[in-house]
């Protein structure tokens, strides 16, 4: 059974020459009904008006529940739903919201709250960031993902459908929330298997996370795989994932107070680390015909979601790893099964050809000057998980060896489908 805990308050600090700027994420329970009381801590007088872009998949309870908290304190309350897929990700939407914006002639002290996954972050932040040049933002993530990733360290923005294909949030601006609420009880109304790809960044940050944090992390639980692991992650267990969430967005605050904009060149400290799996992942999740084993999963939803092709690809950097002498396979080993151990299978169906995988590789944003870069576990047989290190243009092979680690060669039935989230 669970038990009331106060809510655990994280910093994210930015020290810049000019200026020192900071905001709290908190994570707990009951956290949405109290959400004006949250304010007071950055608005002494709470502003006029309050604008809420809410995903339409959150129950409506969540959102009731924000708007009731911030009338009740006199804030007039505009609520915007969006529906929150990748192909609703664009300017016409932006445009939309700020449309309605405009028209509750919202001023610069009014905030853009957003209640939903991350889809729904990077829009109502760039929302927020462009209206009137800049209004305060809060991030009220409802996913596990967007709780331990997306809701932290400011990156907003949409896609672009382009004649060259769909550019993933090629338009956009760094913004940083005012304030994080993470909300617990949002997670049970979660599909499970939209709850188990979130864990997909939890062990994302477990494999960064000794760079960047001294002590020692419940998030290495994560990396000695268990029935204990597999049962609380199928159960979903709110006691189990509260230490994984604060523990991740420790180490998000601490990547992005290093690196706010991702410019650091450093190897081992820069922004991009966070990228560690999504080379693969983004190339994965946008090729139709792709399936998991459908005797070990709910099947239902795209073939992938976001944090399952994050999982896979974590699977394909640790063998890519190894095959450049950078990580001990038996790390490796453990990557794997510790994707199986939280639900997830460690291969998908359908994957092309190597030609087909590579160009699909070579077209992920995360090349520079036409070479691709990519992020990779290191640990030799004395040494810890919890280090990755950025790797310019890595051999072919061992990116191959990479895509071969994850290849379920069962066919696919979608074989031929459009089936990727994209
Ligand atoms: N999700 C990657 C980043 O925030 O940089």
């Amino acid at each position: 059974m669970s038990t009331a805990q106060p809510e655990t308050r994280i910093p994210v600090r930015f020290s810049h020459a000019a200026e020192q700027r900071s905001y709290e994420v908190l994570v707990g329970s009951d956290l949405l009904p109290a959400l004006a009381d949250r304010l007071h801590a950055i608005f002494p007088d709470l502003p006029g008006r309050a604008f809420l872009i809410v995903d339409d998949k959150v129950p409506a309870d969540f959102p009731a529940a924000a708007k009731n908290s911030l009338e009740a304190a006199g804030c007039t309350v505009t609520i915007q739903h969006i529906t929150a897929l990748e192909t609703n990700k664009t300017p016409a939407t932006v445009e939309r919201l700020l449309t309605a914006l405009a028209e509750t002639r919202a001023d610069r002290n009014d905030p853009v709250i957003a209640i939903g996954g991350g889809i729904t972050g990077d829009i109502a932040g760039f929302v927020a960031a462009t209206y009137k040049r800049g209004v305060p933002f809060i991030q009220c993530p409802t996913t596990l993902l967007a709780m331990v990733d997306a809701s932290v360290g400011g990156k907003t923005g949409v896609n672009l459908a382009t004649a060259t294909g769909l550019k993933k949030n090629i338009v956009g601006a760094f913004w940083q929330p005012r304030l994080v609420l993470a909300d617990l009880d949002t997670l049970a109304s979660l599909p499970g298997r939209v709850f188990r790809a979130g864990l997909g960044e939890c062990l994302k940050h477990a494999l960064l996370a000794r760079a960047f944090v001294d002590s020692e992390l419940s998030l290495a639980t994560l990396l000695r795989p268990s029935l204990q692991t597999l049962n609380a992650s199928l159960a979903r267990s709110k006691d189990w994932v509260r230490p994984l969430v604060i523990d991740s967005v420790l180490v998000k605050a601490a990547v992005v107070a290093a690196d706010e904009r991702e410019e650091s060149t450093d190897p081992h400290t820069s922004r991009a680390i966070l990228n560690l799996g999504h080379t693969f992942a983004h190339a994965i999740e946008t090729l139709p015909g792709l399936s998991l084993d459908p005797t070990t999963l709910e099947t239902d939803g795209p073939a992938l979601h976001h944090g399952e092709a994050v999982m896979l690809g974590l699977v394909a950097a640790a063998t890519t790893a190894v095959a450049m002498d950078l990580l001990e396979p038996r790390h490796a080993t453990t990557i794997r099964q510790t994707v199986e151990f939280l639900g997830m299978t460690s291969r998908v169906r359908g994957l092309p050809d190597d030609a087909t995988l590579l160009e699909a590789m070579g077209h992920d944003k995360k090349t520079t000057g036409g070479k691709l870069r990519l992020i990779l576990p290191t640990a030799k047989a004395d040494q810890q998980l919890g280090h990755c290190k950025v790797v310019t243009d890595p051999p072919q092979q061992a990116i191959l060896a990479g895509l071969d680690a994850i290849r379920d060669p069962a066919p696919s039935p979608l074989e031929g489908e459009g089936q990727g989230e994209g």
